[in-house]
């Protein structure tokens, strides 16, 4: 088992296979960045497994493969195959934009994949291009029927923006609903690489506005999950992630690691080590004594949650791109 410094167990690992990404969404990539990381120091995928094997070994049992957006990496469903194959047990789950999804969805359930997280912040065509800065709604709607259609689970994320997107939580909730599938709302988290101007909904605020035309229910928070959920009208089951609540951190059980072999504990923070050199020369106990070391010293606790830290400037230099949020 895997605890950090605070007593968490730490059970998940996000794995960023790029950083590069085929939208440019305002809160996340909004500009090209100005060089991207060289192809020779992009790990492969037999370097980051190998890195994976050590953490499913001492207990890892969830794994989410991140970006940037990770189906431009080419052969994706390989590096899919060799994690489920080592242990068929794990959680494999990825986070897409689905824009790339209807032609790979059914090649990714066969090689192992059980769950997708996609993107989807408006269902109107113009407010999506304004976020993502390209024409993208209909290819992500037929990513999501198609995910739907060979039997890949899917959550739905969306963050409101204010004066974009926040008049349309209750349609992305009718449309959910109406799917089955679940949405979760992601408060935004300020960052040196959005947009300046963006306004992010509180959860407060999201929470208001659902209640304008329906009725719900606390359940609270399910285990190490980030999202805390609600009961919409007795029936129907959607979340919010809400960063900058005071007991986020309490119970988180993740690290992540990027295409360059940078493992952060922390998405808040600078700090992160590098297991390339362990992974590159096939040295296990390398690779295992920087994760005893990343997990000894993992923050607490972000600063979002303090409200007189202006996280928009203290927050890590680091890229959600480059983490995968
Ligand atoms: N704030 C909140 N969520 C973000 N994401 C990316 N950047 C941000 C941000 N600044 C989330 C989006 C997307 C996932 C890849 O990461 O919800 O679905
Ligand atoms: Fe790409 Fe996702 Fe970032 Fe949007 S949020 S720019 S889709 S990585």
């Amino acid at each position: 088992m895997l605890i950090d410094g605070h007593g968490r167990t730490v059970n998940y690992l996000r794995v960023s296979v790029t950083e590069r990404c085929n939208f440019r969404c305002q809160y996340c990539m909004p500009e090209k960045p100005f060089s991207w990381v060289p192809k020779e120091n992009l790990l492969s995928f037999e370097e980051l497994f190998l890195f994976i094997k050590v953490a499913m070994d001492e207990g890892v049992t969830k794994i989410r493969i991140t970006g940037g957006e990770p189906l431009l990496r080419e052969d994706l469903d390989t590096f899919i195959r060799m994690i489920h194959d080592y242990n068929p047990d794990v959680d494999l789950a990825l986070t897409t934009n689905a824009y790339l999804l209807p032609k790979v969805a059914q090649k990714l359930k066969d090689a192992g994949l059980k769950r997708l997280n996609i993107s989807l912040d408006s269902l109107k065509p113009e407010v999506a291009q304004k976020i993502a800065q390209k024409d993208v709604l209909e290819q992500v709607l037929k990513g999501i029927d198609k995910a739907l259609e060979v039997g890949l689970g899917v959550k739905i994320n969306m963050v409101p923006l204010k004066g974009i997107n926040d008049g349309e939580i209750l349609d992305i909730i009718a449309y959910c609903r109406e799917k089955n599938i679940k949405v979760r709302f992601i408060e935004y988290m300020e960052n040196r690489h959005a947009v300046e101007s963006l306004k992010g909904m509180h959860g407060r605020e999201i929470l208001a506005k659902v209640k304008e035309g329906h009725t719900i229910r606390t359940l609270g928070r399910e285990g190490a999950s980030p999202s805390f959920n609600y009961l919409l009208d007795e029936s129907y089951e959607f979340g919010l992630i809400d960063p900058h609540k005071h007991d986020f951190c309490e119970s988180c059980n993740r690290i992540r690691l990027t295409a360059e072999g940078m493992l952060i504990p922390c998405l808040y923070f600078d700090e992160a080590l590098s297991i390339a050199k362990a992974v590159k020369a096939g040295n296990i106990e390398e690779a295992s004594q920087v994760l005893a070391t990343v997990l000894k010293d993992k923050p607490k606790e972000n600063r979002w949650m303090d409200e007189s830290v202006d996280s928009s400037q203290e927050i890590s230099e680091r890229a959600f791109y480059e983490t995968g949020g």
